[in-house]
C-alpha cells in the first residue's frame, strides 16, 4: 500500500487481477481463526468489491460435493499453510477447475505451493498454538485484496478509496493506543477469571470478532464461551444470561451501534455483567455497561483489526490467572495435518 500515492499493489495476485475484476463468485475456505478472518473477508469482499462470497470450513466443503464453477475464484487462508482440510479443499476445488488463492503465513508451505496464487502474510514465526497476530495480518490482506478489487471494479471509489488507505495507514499508531488499555485489561480479567460461562456479541464487522474473541477464551483459558451475532441472542443464548455471566460486546461506534446499544439493554435487563469494547468518548455504553474498553475511532471495515486486542488480551489474563499453559493449551495443536 502507498498512501502517498493512493494505490494498494498486492504482488502475488497482480497476475490474477483480470480475474479478480470479472468474478462472479469468491469462495473462501479455512479452519478455526482463519476461517474467522475469512469471515471479516466476506463482509469486506462484499462491501468494498461488491462480489458474492461464501465462507466455507474446509473440512465441511471437502466432503459436501459442493458446487465450484471454473470461474470461480477459491481463497484459501491459512497461517502455518499445512491444515490438512484446508489442503483437501483446496484439491477438490482445484480439479473442479477454481482459480485458487492463498492467504499464508509460512513460505513455501504445502498451501503457498498448490495454490496459484497469493498473497504471504508476513507475520513471522506465530509459535502460541492460540493464533493472534496471524489473524490481524489475515484480515490485514483481506482489506488491501478487497480494497483493490474494489477500485479495479469501480466499486470503491475517489474519496472513500482514500480515506481506507489513510485509515489503514493509521492502524499501527491505534493498535499502540489499544494495548495502552492493557492494566485496565487485566483488572477486567480478574473480576471474570472464574466465571465458567461467557457470551461475546458483535454485528457487521463485529461478529467474526465475537466469534473469535470467544474462542481465545475457550482455547486458553477453558472457560466455555459462545460468540452470536448480538440479534439472534434472543433466540437462545438470552435464556442463559443471569447475574454470573459475563457478556462481552462490541459496541463500536458505526453501522450498527443504535441496535447493539439495545441489546446491551437486553443483557443488563436479565442482570448478565456487560464488558463492552467502545469507540473513544462514548458516553451512552459507558452509562450502562459494567465495564468499558475504549478503542480509538476507525472506520468500520477496520474495526477489527483493533477490536480483537482486547479479546486476546483479556483471554490471555484470564488463563495466565488460571494457571493455564498460554503457549501450549491442552489437547490442541498449532498445525492440524490430520484429519
Ligand atoms: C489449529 C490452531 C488454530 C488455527 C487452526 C487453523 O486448530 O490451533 O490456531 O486457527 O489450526 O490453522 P491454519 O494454520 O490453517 O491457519
Amino acid at each position: 500500500m502507498n498512501p502517498a500515492k493512493g494505490e494498494v499493489v498486492l504482488g502475488g495476485i497482480k497476475d490474477y487481477e483480470q480475474r479478480f475484476i470479472q468474478a462472479k463468485r469468491i469462495l473462501i475456505v479455512g479452519c478455526g481463526t482463519s476461517w474467522h478472518a475469512g469471515l471479516v473477508g466476506e463482509y469486506l469482499l462484499e462491501d468494498l468489491a461488491r462480489i458474492p462470497v461464501e465462507v466455507e470450513y474446509a473440512s465441511e466443503f471437502r466432503y459436501r460435493n459442493p458446487i465450484v464453477n471454473e470461474d470461480d475464484i477459491v481463497i484459501a487462508i491459512s497461517q502455518s499453510g499445512e491444515t490438512a482440510d484446508t489442503l483437501a479443499a483446496i484439491e477438490l476445488a482445484k480439479s473442479r477447475g477454481a482459480t485458487i488463492i492463498g492467504i499464508c503465513n509460512v513460505v513455501g508451505s504445502s498451501i503457498a505451493r498448490v495454490t496459484h496464487a497469493g498473497s504471504y502474510t508476513h507475520a513471522g514465526p506465530e509459535i502460541g498454538v492460540a493464533s493472534t497476530k496471524a489473524f490481524t495480518a489475515q484480515v490485514t490482506v483481506l482489506t488491501l485484496m478487497a480494497m483493490m478489487i474494489g477500485q479495479k471494479r469501480g466499486m470503491l471509489t475517489g474519496s472513500a478509496f482514500h480515506r481506507l488507505v489513510n485509515e489503514l495507514d493509521g492502524v499501527p499508531d491505534k493498535v499502540q493506543r489499544v494495548l495502552a488499555s492493557e492494566p485496565q485489561i487485566k483488572y477486567i480479567a480478574d473480576i471474570y477469571k472464574n466465571a465458567t460461562n461467557a457470551l461475546y456479541l458483535g454485528r457487521g464487522y463485529s461478529f467474526p470478532v465475537a466469534l473469535e474473541g470467544a474462542l481465545k477464551l475457550k482455547e486458553i483459558s477453558y472457560i466455555h464461551a459462545e460468540g452470536y451475532p448480538a440479534a439472534e441472542m434472543k433466540h437462545g443464548p438470552i435464556a442463559l444470561i443471569d447475574e454470573a455471566m459475563p457478556v462481552f460486546v462490541i459496541a463500536t461506534k458505526g453501522a450498527s451501534y443504535e441496535k447493539v446499544v439495545s441489546n446491551i439493554q437486553e443483557v443488563k435487563a436479565r442482570k448478565g455483567k456487560v464488558i463492552a469494547i467502545v469507540t473513544e468518548g462514548d458516553r451512552v455504553v459507558k452509562d450502562m455497561a459494567d465495564h468499558c474498553i475504549e478503542i480509538p475511532d476507525i472506520a468500520d471495515q477496520l474495526v477489527p483489526l483493533l477490536s480483537v486486542i482486547p479479546m486476546q488480551l483479556l483471554s490471555y489474563h484470564i488463563a495466565v490467572m488460571r494457571g493455564c499453559n498460554v503457549d501450549q493449551p491442552r489437547n490442541l495443536a498449532k498445525s492440524v495435518t490430520v484429519e
